[in-house]
């Protein structure tokens, strides 16, 4: 049976990962509407993907003996400058997911709850990797600028990955 501390705490989790959902849809919605329908694709595969962060977190606290509850979101912002903002905004919002499964880890570590500690070890690598791409995506956008040729072709590849990425189900 999960503890009443580590339950409080996996519920944040999944108002944190159900956010990042909305989060991302907003972005892919000023994509498509922006002329960026790689990007956007991109953003909504990302977004299912934060779905099924969600969910997979719900699924864990209920086995557990828990109760998974859902909670009020905050409105994502709809307005954006251009995609080089949007993906700084990814991997700053990534970075802040990190921090939060960290301080999950610690948590279960301190309870000695190995059977969390061993769920979360899947979100800490889905962490290093989530950062990483958005890094990488990030370091072309720095790269074009605000060439239109550039753009047009990083959206290409960004279309490619979101066809090419495979979301687990659980
Ligand atoms: Fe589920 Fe991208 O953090």
């Amino acid at each position: 049976m999960i503890s009443k501390n580590l339950e409080k705490a996996i519920n944040v989790q999944i108002m944190n990962e159900e956010h990042s959902s909305r989060i991302y849809m907003a972005m892919a919605s000023w994509c498509e509407t922006n002329a960026l329908p790689g990007a956007a694709e991109w953003l909504y595969k990302q977004s299912d993907e934060e779905r099924m962060h969600m969910l997979k977190f719900v699924k864990y606290l209920n086995d557990r003996g828990g109760y998974a509850i859902l909670s009020k979101l905050d409105k994502p912002t709809p307005d954006f400058k251009n995609l080089h903002e949007i993906f700084e905004q990814v991997l700053k919002h990534e970075q802040f997911v990190t921090s939060e499964i960290h301080k999950l880890y610690e948590l279960a570590m301190n309870e000695k709850d190995y059977s969390t500690e061993n769920f979360l070890q899947w979100y800490i690598s889905e962490q290093v990797e989530e950062e990483s791409v958005a890094n990488a995506i990030l370091d072309k956008l720095k790269l074009v600028g605000n060439d239109k040729a550039g753009m047009f072709h990083i959206d290409k590849e960004l279309a490619a990955q979101a066809a090419a990425k495979v979301i687990d189900t659980i």
